[in-house]
């Protein structure tokens, strides 16, 4: 995606695809199901959905707004859309440590999803048992060379795309092999749920037993949704910025929203009858995913054509949501502190692999890169591009924003009251309960 040229996607389904590219990734197949294990299921599950419709859709709409309607990415555009506030620029600079935080740990799991689809095609994960299974992953996650390899390839891989600009690539490969992994996920749902036991994994992912929701749980459902949506940091606002006039962008958020909840739902189907058919902790945390499907491959027809195929398409899903992250550094690199593109792009993906390093020898430090930038961050931030859109921007250019410059706009009031008042105060709430400050 250059930034220099504004060209446009080719189309609904071209936008929606870049889109839909940042949003579903490794949040989606790696995150929501260990967050879901960690925080006991279906309860949790009802809670982030609700947050989705409440406040990730809307969300969404405010940053398509922003970037559409100046023509920016989320720096330039906060200065062009209201000069009389420039200190709303701190959601991009925010978004910056955001995107370093994110990447850092990112690039970690995008490494050990390498090292399987290494494992898969040298026909080394199929033999191995649950509990074989188990113990590999934590000794290759906690070991350093193999990780850190892995790691800066990936890294290595996401700067060559962005400086090779995004766009076209983006925009052809996602559109053939986004289905693709859609497909071997609902295979593995309908082999995962046939295994004996499966039972308890429903139950556990679609039962809700409310007396699990602790503020705690809250705030990490909206963290989810926040990260899984890839909302609250100016990505999509940068996306946004792309998109032609004609395209409606109502129906943009409900779809890569709706795409997004689809295959990370889908991924909790074909992951937790798993867990429990063979005896996995469902709050085992992050390996989780790791542990569990070899299993499933494991237990199939075509099972190592279906495990190459699947950390190979996860590889694929989580450079075209790295991109979007790195960009939004590029983005600053290059717009506030006037660095060419390229010298940009190299920088900010040494630095970022520099960082990552922390992330591969320090758990604790994974955590706190993986938590701060979902849990504190990304709310922040959204709390921030709701009342803009909200107050400053206001109900006229929503308007004609949504409109496309006249025409009707359905629901208009409901989404401004969420806007003004409901996304910034929930939010608000939700961050102070979930670290016990009310
Ligand atoms: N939404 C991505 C995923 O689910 O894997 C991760 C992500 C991308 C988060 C871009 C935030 C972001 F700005």
């Amino acid at each position: 995606m250059s930034i220099d040229t504004r060209d446009s996607f080719t189309g609904k389904f071209g936008v929606i695809a870049a889109a839909a590219g940042s949003a579903v990734g490794l949040g989606n197949i790696w995150r929501f199901p260990y967050v879901v294990g960690e925080n006991g299921g279906g309860a949790f599950l009802l809670v982030y959905i609700l947050f989705i419709l409440a406040i990730g859709i809307p969300v969404m709409m405010s940053e398509l707004i922003i970037g559409r309607r100046a023509q920016k990415n989320v720096f330039g555009a906060f200065k062009a859309l209201a000069p009389k506030h420039p200190y709303f620029i701190i959601v991009g600079i925010m978004g910056v440590g955001a995107a370093f935080m994110i990447l850092a740990f990112y690039s970690v799991v995008a490494g050990w999803t390498l090292e399987y689809t290494y494992l898969a095609v040298s026909n080394n994960l199929l033999t191995k048992t649950s509990s074989e299974l188990s113990v590999f992953f934590s000794e290759f996650s906690q070991s350093t060379t193999g990780p850190v390899i892995w790691m800066v390839v990936f890294m290595f891989l996401t700067g060559a795309i962005v400086i090779g600009g995004v766009q076209k690539g983006i925009e052809r490969y996602t559109k053939i092999l986004m289905p693709v992994l859609f497909i071997i996920i609902v295979i593995l749902c309908i082999k995962s749920a046939t295994l004996d036991g499966a039972g308890k994994g429903f139950s556990f992912l679609f039962k809700p037993d409310f007396s699990k929701v602790t503020g705690k749980v809250i705030l990490e459902a909206l963290g989810q949704a926040f990260f899984s949506l890839s909302i609250g940091m100016g990505v999509i606002a940068t996306y946004g910025s792309y998109i032609q006039k004609k395209e409606n962008l109502f129906t943009t958020a409900v779809s890569v929203s709706f795409a997004d909840t689809l295959i990370a739902v889908l991924a909790g189907v074909a992951i937790f009858p798993a867990v429990f058919a063979f005896g996995i902790d469902p709050s085992s945390g992050p390996g989780l995913v790791f542990e569990t499907l070899p299993n499933v491959f494991n237990h199939m027809a075509g099972g190592y054509f279906f495990s190459v195929a699947f950390f190979l398409l996860l590889v694929i899903a989580a450079l075209t949501s790295s991109v979007s992250l790195l960009e939004v550094v590029v983005a600053y690199f290059a717009e506030e502190l006037g660095m060419k593109r390229t010298v940009a792009t190299v920088i900010a993906t040494i630095a970022i692999t520099l960082f990552g390093l922390l992330a591969v020898f320090s758990s604790e430090m994974f955590n706190f890169f993986d938590k701060t930038s979902s849990n504190i961050l990304l709310p922040l931030g959204g709390i921030l591009i709701s009342v803009f859109v909200g107050w400053v921007l206001g109900k006229l250019q929503v308007k004609d924003e949504l409109s496309a410059h006249g025409g009707k706009v359905r629901m208009i009031g409901l989404l401004m009251i969420i806007l003004k008042i409901i996304a910034p105060l929930a939010i608000g709430l939700v961050f102070l309960n979930g670290i016990g400050i009310i």
